[in-house]
């Protein structure tokens, strides 16, 4: 068994996997109860998208888009996304940003100067971060990689729920279409292609609430660093889940 350093630049958690397995939430409430920062590196690849829009470039123009992305200052605190000192927490998650996202995604340059970014952000902190490649591309040394998953029915049902709690009626075949061609797609890619690290834990979420998903994780996470982690330390011995490994 060999003990997992967690100094301060170690403590990372990556949380990658599919659109729709709830990990936005899940990260984002791990983080708060561990206590760590939650990078929502999606939302950095929403605000160049954005900002490409707004500056009437075609998404495809690989070269226009890298300089703009490179003029942007992002910020992420807390649930507030701003850029270039606005706060564009909502502007970013409009349908016609999620639209258009998907060639800033397949850009090398912008994910080179995404990650170094998120490399930034995490630097002296401790922080899940969720993406899609953070722990394959991203956090590749990191000490604990959770993969998280959901079938497609658990997603697609779960999607008509959030739709329906904003009040938006779609069937739930249609959204099963939908969420079909966005993994089609998703596995197509030729960069940032959704993978699993080979040591990254996989969590199936089906059947299980959002506080029973966010106790597994930290489970996980007490497995693999707890012990090196004094805020949940004594808890993780009461519950006699430390075995330390890699
Ligand atoms: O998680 P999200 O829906 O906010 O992500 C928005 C888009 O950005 C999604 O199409 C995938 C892409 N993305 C990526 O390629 N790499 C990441 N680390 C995070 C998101």
């Amino acid at each position: 068994v060999k003990h997992t350093r967690c100094d301060k630049v170690q403590c990372i958690v990556t949380i990658d996997g599919p659109a729709g397995a709830g990990k936005s939430t899940v990260a984002r409430r791990l983080a708060e109860l561990l206590g760590f920062d939650f990078l929502d590196t999606g939302a950095m690849y929403r605000c160049v998208t954005l900002a490409a829009l707004r500056n009437g470039i075609a998404p495809e123009d690989q070269d226009a888009v890298l300089a703009v992305a490179k003029g942007l200052e992002i910020t992420l605190q807390g649930l507030r996304v701003h850029m270039n000192g606005e706060d564009v927490s909502e502007a970013i998650r409009t349908p016609e940003v999620s639209r258009a996202i998907g060639s800033i995604a397949d850009n090398q340059p912008v994910r080179a100067l995404l990650t170094s970014l998120q490399h930034q952000c995490a630097e002296d902190r401790r922080v899940v971060t969720e993406g899609r490649d953070q722990g394959t591309v991203a956090f590749p040394n990191a000490p604990c990689k959770i993969f998280l998953i959901a079938s497609r029915e658990e997603r697609a049902r779960r999607r008509v729920e959030e739709l329906m709690a904003k009040n938006i009626r779609v069937g739930y075949e249609e959204i099963l279409a939908q969420q079909d061609q966005r993994d089609a797609e998703d596995a197509r890619r030729p960069l940032g292609a959704l993978r699993k690290a080979e040591d990254a834990e996989e969590v199936c979420t089906d059947g299980m609430s959002l506080d029973e998903v966010v106790e597994r994780l930290k489970q996980i996470v007490i497995r693999k660093i707890g012990t090196h982690m004094p805020s949940i330390h004594s808890e993780s011995r009461q519950s006699k889940q430390i075995t330390p490994s890699n």
